[in-house]
């Protein structure tokens, strides 16, 4: 089976890209890098003694993705392409909406001329909005906060029409909640450009001495220690997933939505004192005021995905940790070490 993976070269897809090579799938891979780096393709490559096509295109730039069409034969496409970062995306919302709207309708549209019907996209935990209640499962109402959780929405309403007016067309909307962690080798990892908007890099970066400390957005909320609670999960754990959703999904036409989280819930200050435990040394912080727009509890019922998938995330915070710890002291400048 020959897998087309958009954003390929980022953090969650070049795992992905690991664990297909691992298990004999066959990929090409799409990605502009504006957030990633060529060396994750080659990492990749190197881990798994394989090869793929790589091109450096951008989903925007139809003629060139159509070339990736016309010189392949694509069974299924895993869509990771597109921007991320929720604060910026309240800065230049038009270039969010356009890139990643507009970015997967040339997609779709391209799948449709080339007959190709199976994808999986790249939701997030984001389309639940401000939750009511936790555990969190695929049926609760949706709704968001900021432009990057608006364009999750509606790529997935967009989807989910398509499959309606296509009936060979399988699509699988996977949530993911809060990926950390680094691949085992230690040589593939998360690498933000700048300074990490996301509590798991920040704190990495805080343990190699590239940061002073950890601020800690708010210790008020209605939590065990009044820190904000969120479901980690390792990115290996997560990449499986997708393999999951590629065995059991392709080929069955619909919508089908899973959370890919592990259902347990961590707050700030223990992701912290399991990050100190990890490197082996106590991190410095501090207690800021809330980030606005946070909410205070976020965790996953992952038991559709358990059910349907057979899937479930076995790695635990100690070994996120670790990994994200080998990875950030092997490469403290990311990939350009
Ligand atoms: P990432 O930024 O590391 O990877 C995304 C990749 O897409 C990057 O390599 C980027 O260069 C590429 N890209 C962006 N726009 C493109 C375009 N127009 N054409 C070609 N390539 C393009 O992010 P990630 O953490 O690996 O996330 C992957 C997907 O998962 C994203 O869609 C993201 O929104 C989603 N997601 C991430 C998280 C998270 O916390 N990391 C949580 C939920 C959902
Ligand atoms: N936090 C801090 N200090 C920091 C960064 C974060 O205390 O420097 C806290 C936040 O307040 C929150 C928790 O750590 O309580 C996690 O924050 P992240 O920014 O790491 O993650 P979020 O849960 O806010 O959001 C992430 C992604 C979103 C995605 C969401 C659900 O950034 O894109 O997970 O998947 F939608």
């Amino acid at each position: 089976m020959n897998i087309l993976v958009t954003g390929g070269a980022g953090y969650i897809g070049s795992h992905t890209c690991v664990e297909l090579l691992n298990a004999g799938y066959d990929i090409v891979v799409v990605d502009n890098l504006d957030n990633s780096n060529i060396k994750a393709v080659e990492t990749v490559k190197r881990i798994t003694g394989k090869d793929f096509p790589f091109y450096e295109y951008d989903l925007l730039d139809r003629e060139k993705l159509e070339e990736v069409f016309a010189d392949n034969k694509i069974d299924a496409v895993i869509h990771f392409a597109g921007l991320k970062a929720v604060g910026e995306s309240t800065q230049i919302p038009l270039r969010y909406y356009h890139n990643n709207i507009t970015g997967s309708l040339i997609l779709m549209e391209l799948m449709e001329k080339y007959d190709v019907n199976n994808i999986v996209f790249s939701s997030s935990a984001t389309v639940y909005g401000m939750p009511k209640t936790v555990p969190i499962t695929e049926d609760f109402p949706l709704s968001t906060t900021n432009p990057y959780g608006s364009t999750k929405l509606m790529i997935e309403q967009i989807m989910t029409d398509v499959s309606k007016a296509n009936p060979k067309l399988s699509v699988t909307l996977l949530r993911y909640f809060n990926p950390i962690g680094a691949h085992k080798s230690g040589d593939l990892g998360e690498d933000p450009k700048g300074i990490p908007n996301n509590l798991l890099p920040y704190v990495a970066q805080v343990a190699v001495g590239k940061l002073e400390k950890v601020h800690v957005f708010g210790n008020d909320y209605p939590t065990a220690d009044g820190t904000g609670v969120r479901d980690y999960i390792h990115v290996v754990d997560l990449a499986l997933g997708h393999l999951k959703a590629i065995e059991h999904c392709s080929g069955k036409a619909g919508v089908h939505i899973y959370n890919l989280g592990t259902g347990n819930g961590y707050s700030v200050l223990q992701i912290i004192d399991a990050f100190s435990k990890a490197c082996g040394k106590e991190l410095p912080y501090q207690i800021d005021p809330r980030r606005p727009g946070d909410i205070a509890e976020c965790y996953a019922d992952a038991t559709k995905a358990k059910n349907e998938l057979d899937w479930v995330a076995t790695r635990g915070i100690a070994e996120m940790c670790e990994d994200s710890w080998r990875w950030q002291s092997n490469h403290p400048n990311g990939f350009d070490d």
